[in-house]
């Protein structure tokens, strides 16, 4: 009985074998699925390329699948193996052998792709900048981005991105450049942001809240951009005032600070632009804002500023626009030294 059975099905898939093996030649029309890159016709292969090029290739043709949107194609050309061709992708020698083409580059800002940031992003081992602002990219950025050894820039700013603050970049040794804002990001900033060697950092317009650290001043960005979003009542950390030989730009708008401006303030004598707008600062401005020798535009409307306003303002040499409504100044210098 049991060996009936076993010949059964022996000959059964037998002849299942043999359907299939007769199956094409009764279709005499039958095509073999083709690459969806139809360009390069059915039987396609990718001819060799070097790894890293191959690595890049399985990277961004993975990326390619997760999008649901690209009205403008950007990515329509995502085909096929040469990838530095790829519109927005730009390709250059190693930096360890200058024989060997990587991709070095990748930009497609403005270019309102929906999609997401798959892991195998995380195979672009050669890049150093990686610029989509201006998407609909949603999700989190993968932790596989780890593997950046080389990123240098990263502007992920208005996308949909979401999540706790992607702390994968706290791994990237070359990183100097950072934008974040303009996303759904949420929850605590770690103090660390503050002591990595970047020189610009923007996470303005996300829903982070956090208090302002005391290792602030540790970070020699040029660039500070931190508004709208909530800083907890926070006031200004004395180490802020040390920025003085890098800050060229802080911005930390509408994000609910506290407490006084020190007379340290005018430390920072770089600093071009100083907005501390929409917030619940108090107390008087110092008169030491005087020897904020660069200042172009300073902005504290909105706050609970009092007492005079100092008239070494007035003599500051670069001073374009000085906005200050909304306070509860008793004096102001004469309009017309503004
Ligand atoms: C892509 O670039 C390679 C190398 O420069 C060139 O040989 C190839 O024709 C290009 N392919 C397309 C589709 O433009
Ligand atoms: C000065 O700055 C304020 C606040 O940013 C802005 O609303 C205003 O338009 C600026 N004025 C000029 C003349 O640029």
């Amino acid at each position: 009985m049991k060996e009936e059975t076993f010949f059964f099905q022996w000959r059964f898939l037998a002849s299942c074998f043999i359907f299939f093996l007769i199956l094409p030649q009764a279709f005499p029309h039958y095509n073999p699925p083709t690459n969806p890159c139809l360009a390069h016709g059915p039987n396609w292969f990718p001819p060799l390329v070097n790894p890293r090029l191959l690595k890049a290739y399985a990277a961004l043709q993975a990326w390619k699948l997760t999008i649901t949107s690209d009205p403008n194609g950007f990515t329509s050309n995502w085909c096929g193996p040469h990838v530095c061709n790829y519109t927005g992708v730009f390709c250059a020698s190693a930096l360890d052998n200058p024989y060997v083409l990587t991709v070095a580059g990748i930009d497609l800002n403005h270019a309102n792709i929906a999609g997401y940031l798959p892991v195998e992003l995380g195979l672009l081992t050669d890049l150093a900048l990686f610029h989509i602002n201006s998407n609909h990219f949603e999700g989190q950025l993968p932790k596989t981005l780890n593997c950046l050894n080389l990123l240098h820039e990263l502007d992920v700013s208005n996308n949909k991105l979401s999540g706790e603050f992607p702390s994968v970049i706290f791994s990237l040794p070359s990183l100097k450049f950072l934008d974040i804002r303009f996303n759904d990001f949420y929850g605590d900033v770690p103090d660390q942001l503050f002591d990595l060697s970047l020189d610009a950092l923007f996470i303005n317009d996300n829903k982070f809240r956090f208090r302002l650290p005391k290792n602030i001043g540790n970070s020699p960005v040029s660039v500070l951009v931190l508004a709208n979003n909530d800083l907890r009542g926070s006031c200004v950390p004395p180490s802020f005032y040390k920025m003085g030989k890098t800050l060229h730009e802080v911005i930390l708008s509408n994000s609910q600070l506290t407490g006084c401006l020190n007379r340290e303030v005018g430390l920072l004598n770089q600093l071009t632009v100083f907005d501390v707008s929409f917030n619940n600062l108090v107390g008087p401005l110092p008169e030491t804002i005087g020897d904020m020798k660069s200042l172009e535009q300073l902005n504290i409307a909105h706050n609970k500023f009092s007492g005079n306003i100092p008239e070494s303002i007035c003599r500051l040499p670069n001073l374009e626009n000085f906005t200050y409504s909304y306070n509860f100044f008793s004096g102001e210098p004469p309009l017309n030294e503004l």
